[in-house]
């Protein structure tokens, strides 16, 4: 058998509502660049895949525009709903030339600022794993729980030696993702990430730890912070 491959999944097609901004915010710029193209070359220049798959709003019309557009290694197709489903679709894409044991990575074209070490880590340690895994980062801050009062009170305090908080990449096989987000779909749960469409399909993704800096720009003010965070790396 030969090894298996990886694949690069970029969900793009979402509008960005929080940020408020004219166009979606994978097509804001920073230094000139649209954060989409930074965060596909940033992840394609990091590792071997064998191609990728970048999924797009129906209403897209900056993607002609990008340096992603006239990379050879890059192919798109047509989002969904949510994320789930657009990454969905992209799996359905690439099942045409993937075999269902390739190696999927899917990362938000959202996170522009992912650090290679970060991205050497996730695909070292899981390589010859059965189910795969995610970034993530300890939850650093002390958690409450509230009630439902306005203003909110506090309950209690959560023990937060257990919690992180998921990142992308998040690295799964191409066809157990795809049953597992089919599966979730179809039940009606809310994924928000894959690992929690492999976690409902009874599986236990492995936890790597990454940086905390590699955030997802959401709202307006994550912007500047994703320039700053760029400048160091
Ligand atoms: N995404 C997608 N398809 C959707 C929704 C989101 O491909 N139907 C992508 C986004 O483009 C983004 C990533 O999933 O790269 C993470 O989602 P999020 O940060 O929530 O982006 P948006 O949905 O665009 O932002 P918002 O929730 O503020 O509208
Ligand atoms: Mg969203």
């Amino acid at each position: 058998m030969t090894h298996p491959r990886l694949w690069l999944v970029i969900p793009a097609a979402g509008i960005g509502q929080r940020m408020k901004a004219e166009c979606p915010k994978q097509y804001l710029r920073l230094n000139g660049r649209y954060i989409l193209d930074i965060t596909i070359a940033r992840v394609l220049d990091s590792a071997s895949f064998a191609g990728c798959m970048v999924a797009l709003n129906a209403r897209d019309q900056w993607w002609p525009g990008t340096e992603s557009a006239a990379d050879g290694r890059v192919r798109t197709c047509a989002g969904g709903k949510e994320r789930a489903d657009s990454v969905l679709s992209a799996l359905n894409a690439l099942s045409d030339v993937a075999g269902a044991d390739d190696w999927v990575l899917v990362h938000d074209a959202a996170r522009p600022c992912l650090h290679q070490d970060d991205l050497g880590r996730l695909t070292a340690t899981l390589k010859d794993h059965p189910v795969g895994g995610l970034l993530a980062a300890p939850v650093a801050d002390t958690l409450k729980q509230s009630d439902e009062a306005q203003p909110p009170a506090v309950v209690s305090t959560v023990d937060r030696r257990r919690l992180w908080r998921a990142l992308t990449p998040q690295m799964f096989r191409l066809g157990a993702l795809q049953q597992a987000l089919e599966s979730s779909l179809a039940a009606g749960h809310g994924v928000t990430d894959e690992s929690s469409a492999i976690e409902f399909s009874g599986k236990m993704p492995v936890l790597v730890e990454g940086r905390s800096d590699n955030i997802k720009i959401t709202v307006p003010s994550d912007l500047a912070l994703a320039g700053f965070i760029l400048g160091q790396l």
